[in-house]
């Protein structure tokens, strides 16, 4: 089954906090929500899976109409089919990890025999049947997680829904679930919806991520779409690492900087605004001792500056060097010394012009 939202809102009060979004999951597919803290992602899956009811808009699992309020229809929670992974696990204490897995099917009053039939079969997926008399309580939190999953799924249901569910693993178990979480979604071959502000979560784990900011979808595609041409500066600064630097078009063709470097750039695409920027990522930007030497390969952008900061990572180091008016953030194995004079070259698919937007921070 697919997931349709149309023109979704929702309101708390006279706050707006989704503002007529709109975004389409096939079946099978992973989509992740991605933006920061506040930016409306748990509100929207909770409308999505009936735990909040919108204020406008059409949603649809498959062809159902689950909410529709100008139209008067909501569909309540426990009659979508959804599975829901929570944050905070929301598993009780008094029941045992059975009883837990069970709780979605008992409620919808399926026979005893066939909830313990199906409980097993979640349990046995997530790699817990061995642990299903046990409580809550005496389960690590990478267990409790799994117990989570395990009643997402229990019953089969149409849809996955995720609520930032690693956010309470450490870092070594939150790689591990990561993978799980898409052999169970690939598996499942159902269309799921994934809440985080981790975009390396969502690069790694989806087909498609949407980038939310205010209530509203700033740019939705592949994590590869998103990484190499964001849409705009906020999302080329909150996907991924990135430096900017202020450029202007030069009369005819081409880009300069403030400091009357010309660049060769990616601006396919690019919608019109009144300032421009020219984004870089750390690892596609090469550097060398000294100012720039002999003849440049004509194709390549060339800028020289200085280090003004070194950062010591292991597997790089990651050197903040100013150049044309910038600083700009450069990844490389090789050793400078803070203050050392560099050259920088970076090639133009991996320079894009983004646009400022008024609320852009500069
Ligand atoms: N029950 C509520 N009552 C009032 N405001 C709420 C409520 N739940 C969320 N909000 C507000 O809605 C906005 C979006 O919240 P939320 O969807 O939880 O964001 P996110 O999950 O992206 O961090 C925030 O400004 C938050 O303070
Ligand atoms: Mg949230």
């Amino acid at each position: 089954m697919s997931i349709s939202i149309e023109n979704l809102t929702k309101r708390y009060g006279p706050l707006t906090v989704v503002h007529g979004i709109s975004f389409n999951v096939a079946k099978g597919e992973f989509m992740s929500l991605l933006g920061p803290s506040g930016c409306g992602k748990t509100t929207t899956l909770r409308c999505i899976a009936g735990l909040e009811d919108a204020n406008g808009g059409v949603i649809r699992i498959g062809d159902r109409i689950v909410s529709a309020p100008e139209q008067d229809v909501v569909v309540s929670a426990h009659e979508r089919q959804i599975g829901m992974v929570f944050q905070s696990y929301a598993i009780w204490p008094h029941m045992t990890v059975a009883g837990n897995v069970g709780f979605p099917l008992a409620i919808r009053k399926v026979a005893a025999q066939e909830v313990e039939r199906q409980v097993d079969e979640a349990l046995e997926i997530v790699g817990m049947r061995h642990l299903r008399d046990r409580h809550p309580s005496q389960l690590s939190g990478g267990q409790q997680q799994r117990v989570a999953l395990a009643r997402a799924i229990v019953g089969r249901p149409r849809v996955l829904l995720f609520d930032e569910p690693l956010s309470n693993l450490d870092a070594k178990l939150r790689e591990g679930t990561r993978t799980e979480i898409k052999r169970l979604q690939r598996e499942l071959d159902v269309a799921t919806v994934y809440v985080t502000h981790d975009q390396e979560e969502a690069l790694s784990m989806s087909d498609r991520v949407i980038v939310m900011d205010g209530g509203r979808i700033t740019q939705a595609g592949t994590p590869k779409e998103l990484y190499r041409r964001p849409a705009n500066r906020f999302v080329a600064d909150f996907v991924g690492r990135a430096s900017f630097i202020d450029v202007t078009r030069m009369n005819g063709s081409g880009w300069s900087t403030a400091a009357g470097v010309r660049l060769r750039l990616d601006d396919a695409g690019a919608p019109p605004a009144t300032r421009y920027q020219a984004m870089l990522r750390p690892e596609s930007i090469d550097i060398c001792h000294g100012a720039a030497r002999g003849k440049a390969d004509e194709s390549d952008n060339i800028l020289c500056g200085h280090v003004v900061e070194s950062h010591y990572l292991g597997a790089y180091t990651e050197y903040l060097v100013e150049a044309s008016g910038a600083k700009l953030k450069v990844h490389s194995r090789s050793d400078f010394d803070v203050g050392a004079e560099v050259t920088l070259r970076f090639a133009p698919e991996f320079c894009r012009l983004v646009a400022l937007g008024d609320e852009d921070r500069v």
